[in-house]
């Protein structure tokens, strides 16, 4: 399986990402991290105590950063309310947060392992993941590679161009775009291919037991949110997107399309900071390390949801 660290900011489709992560046997999760972004470390580092109580996840849980590198925080409270994971009843958390700082976990978990071993899968703001690289720049070369859930090719949600895990910060996200590690962009283009319709709703309440209770309360929460604020008749279920794309390349390929492309964050735009401006321009070099998910086979990943489930 591949050995994967989940640094992440529960959330809604966090959550869904966690169980998938731990579930899945192409799949070793070696650690959660949690970073302030959809709500404040606090709140998002306790939601990643309950969901791996409910999820049976041992891997030791660290918090991180608890702010953008420079700028204030805005967390996404319209979206995954004040607690940051409203309308779900969480178990109470049977598993405690590791001692160590998120940021020092990430470090020592990479330096102690074989180089290529550890792929990152970032599913919220990058901080953690940029102040890991500036506290040891030798993780670059070491890990396998970054596949995380961030950014658009095309239309952004927080702004008409910036999607909220880059624009929250924007500065950490330039840090890991340009630091020449692979990284795979599972941005909106192919998180809103990864719907949660009422079939599949269905299917995974048809599961039964308390997961399924849960995933059952959150597609409906979520769900609702999804509607009021930005329009949608079923919700985009972004974060679980990235850990499929690993499971995805562990299994062979096949169920996403990936495009090689030339990535870079905006930091100083005026309309458009937190844009990651993707050039798919046909006749552009394609030998970059950088690549942009923009399809996604989603029976294949709702089944994969549905078995965590189970
Ligand atoms: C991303 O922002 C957060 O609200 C979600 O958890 C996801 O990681 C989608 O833009
Ligand atoms: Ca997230």
């Amino acid at each position: 399986p591949r050995k994967i660290i989940l640094d992440c900011d529960p959330g809604h489709d966090d959550a869904v990402a966690l169980l998938l992560a731990q579930a899945h046997p192409a799949i070793e999760l070696l650690a959660v991290t949690a970073v302030a972004g959809n709500q404040s470390l606090p709140k998002v580092t306790h939601n990643a105590l309950g969901i791996a109580t409910l999820a049976g996840i041992t891997a030791p849980i660290a918090a991180g950063a608890d702010g953008p590198l420079q700028r204030s925080a805005e967390f996404a409270a319209d979206i995954h309310g004040d607690s940051g994971l409203d309308g779900v009843v969480l178990p109470e958390a049977s598993v405690a947060l590791d001692a160590r700082n998120a940021v020092d976990l990430i470090v020592e978990l990479v330096m102690t392992h074989e180089p290529g071993e550890i792929t990152l899968v970032p599913t919220g703001p990058l901080t953690n993941i940029a102040l890991a690289v500036r506290r040891e720049p030798r993780l670059v070369e070491r890990v396998r590679e970054v596949v995380l859930m961030g950014g658009a090719a095309h239309l952004g949600n927080l702004t008409p161009v910036a999607e909220f895990n880059i624009a929250f910060d924007p500065e950490a996200a330039a840090e890991v775009f340009e630091a020449g590690w692979r990284v795979t962009m599972a941005g909106l283009d192919v998180t809103h291919q990864a719907l949660a319709t009422p079939e599949v709703a269905e299917r995974i309440t048809a599961v039964g037991g308390p997961k399924a209770e849960f995933m059952t309360d959150l597609i409906a929460e979520y769900g609702r949110r999804y509607s009021d604020v930005q329009g949608f008749d079923s919700p985009p279920v972004h974060d679980p997107v990235a850990v499929a794309i690993v499971i995805d390349e562990e299994l062979g390929g096949g169920h996403v399309e990936l495009r090689r492309a030339p990535i870079a964050v905006e930091t100083k735009g005026e309309h458009t900071t937190g844009m990651t401006v993707v050039d798919l321009r046909p006749w552009v070099q394609r030998d970059v390390p950088t690549a942009v998910a923009l399809g996604l086979d989603a029976d294949w990943f709702w089944g994969l949801v549905t078995d965590a489930v189970r």
